[in-house]
C-alpha cells in the first residue's frame, strides 16, 4: 500500500475548513496542510450561529480555502487522490455548500468523492494525532454534541449514552451570556472562572442519581440562571466576584458530571472488556483545563489511558474528514453523484 493524497471538505458548522492529509489507505496518516476560517464575528451581535449568514459564508470562503490547502501543501488539484467531504450532520445550508463544491470537484477531475460523517471525523481523530488503537472510548464535547462512544473500528461506533438536551458548549455559551461574559461563552468563563470559588453557589449535578452514561445540561443553566437572579435580587446587579464565583460554580459542575459520566462509560466497557481502553476526547470542550484535569484524575484512577488531541484537530477542522475518508476507504466504496446532504445523521 502507498500513500495518497485526500482532499479534506467541511463546513458543517461555523468554519469553513480544508485540508490534504497523506497517507496509507487504513493505516497511518499525517496532516499535509489545515485551513480553518472562522466566522465568530459574523454570529456575534446575535448571540448564536445564524445558518442562513453561516450558509453564505461558508459559499463565500469553500473555494478559497481549498485554494489556500492545496497552496500550503505545495499541491496542485492534479496530485490529489481523493475527495472526503462532510455529508452531515451539521446545519443543512452549510453541508449543502461543501458537498456541492467537492461534487463540482470531482466531476471536473474524475477524482472519487466520500461522503464523511462529522462525528466519524471528531471520533477517529485520536487515530490520526496518537494513533490510539482500537477499540477505545470516545467523549465527543462540542456546541453541538455530547455522547460517549466505543470506537471498535473505522466504520463501526457504540454509543454508550449522551446528552439528552444541551450540548456542554452551547450551556457554557448560554451561561456566558447570563452572566455578562462575550462569546464564545466555553474560553470566556474558563478565564473568568481563575479568580472565582467553585463552592460558592451549590449547582446540580444533573442526572448523577441515574445509571447510566446519559447527560443533561439544561438544568444546569437553569440553576445557574436563577443563582444569578438570587444575586442581583439582593444587591441589584452583578459584580466581578459574582460574575467569577458564578462562572467556577457552573465549571465546576460540568466537570464533575463529565467525570463521573466518563467514569461509568469506562466501567461499562471494562465489563465487556478487560484490556484497559484509552480516554479519548474531541470537541471544543474538551479545550478546557479544569474539565481535562478532572478527565485526566479518572483515567489515573482507573488506569486508563487519556488521549486528547491538539486544540487546532480537536475542533472542527477538514483534516480530521480527509483522514476519516482514508481511514474508511478499506471498509467501503466511493460516493456517487447521488450523495446527499444530511442534517441529522447519526453514527
Ligand atoms: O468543537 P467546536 O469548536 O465546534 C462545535 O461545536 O462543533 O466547539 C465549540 C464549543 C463552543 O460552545 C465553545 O464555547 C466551547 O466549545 N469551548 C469551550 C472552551 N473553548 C471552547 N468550553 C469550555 N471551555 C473552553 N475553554
Ligand atoms: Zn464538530
Amino acid at each position: 500500500a502507498h500513500d495518497i493524497n485526500i482532499l479534506g471538505i467541511e463546513s458543517s458548522c461555523d468554519d469553513t475548513a480544508a485540508a490534504v492529509v497523506r497517507g496509507v489507505p487504513g493505516g497511518a496518516a499525517t496532516v499535509v496542510s489545515s485551513v480553518v476560517v472562522g466566522q465568530t464575528e459574523l454570529h456575534a451581535a446575535f448571540g448564536g450561529v445564524v445558518p442562513e449568514i453561516a450558509a453564505r459564508a461558508h459559499v463565500e470562503k469553500l473555494d478559497v480555502s481549498v485554494k489556500q490547502a492545496l497552496t500550503d501543501a505545495n499541491l496542485e488539484l492534479s496530485q490529489i487522490d481523493a475527495i472526503g467531504v462532510t455529508a452531515g450532520p451539521g446545519l443543512i445550508g452549510g453541508v449543502v455548500s461543501g458537498v456541492m463544491l467537492a461534487k463540482g470537484l470531482s466531476a471536473a477531475t474524475g477524482l472519487p468523492l466520500y461522503g464523511v460523517n462529522h462525528l466519524a471525523g471528531h471520533a477517529l481523530t485520536p487515530r490520526l494525532t496518537d494513533n490510539v488503537a482500537f477499540p477505545y472510548v470516545m467523549l465527543l464535547v462540542s456546541g453541538g454534541h455530547c455522547q460517549f462512544l466505543i470506537v471498535e473500528d473505522a466504520s463501526t461506533f457504540r454509543r454508550l449514552g449522551g446528552t439528552i438536551d444541551d450540548a456542554p458548549g452551547e450551556a457554557f455559551d448560554k451561561v456566558a451570556r447570563l452572566i455578562g461574559l462575550p462569546q464564545p461563552g466555553g474560553p470566556a468563563i474558563e478565564t473568568c472562572a481563575k479568580a472565582g470559588n467553585p463552592r460558592r453557589f451549590a449547582l446540580p449535578r444533573p442526572l448523577l442519581d441515574r445509571p447510566g452514561c446519559d447527560l443533561s445540561f439544561s438544568g444546569l443553566k437553569t440553576a445557574t440562571l436563577r443563582a444569578r437572579d438570587g444575586v442581583i435580587a439582593q444587591q441589584g446587579g452583578l459584580t466581578g466576584t459574582d460574575q467569577s464565583d458564578l462562572a467556577a460554580s457552573f465549571q465546576v459542575a460540568v466537570a464533575d458530571v463529565l467525570a463521573e459520566k466518563s467514569r461509568r462509560a469506562l466501567i461499562s466497557y471494562l465489563e465487556l472488556n478487560p484490556a484497559r481502553p484509552t480516554l479519548c476526547v474531541a470537541g471544543g470542550v474538551a479545550a478546557n483545563a479544569s474539565i481535562r484535569s478532572a478527565l485526566e484524575t479518572v483515567c489515573t484512577q482507573l488506569s486508563v489511558q487519556f488521549v486528547a488531541p491538539p486544540l487546532r484537530l480537536c475542533t472542527d477542522n477538514a483534516a480530521m474528514i480527509a483522514y476519516a475518508a482514508l481511514a474508511q476507504m478499506p471498509d467501503r466504496d466511493a460516493d456517487g453523484f447521488d450523495l446527499s446532504a444530511r442534517p441529522r445523521w447519526p453514527l
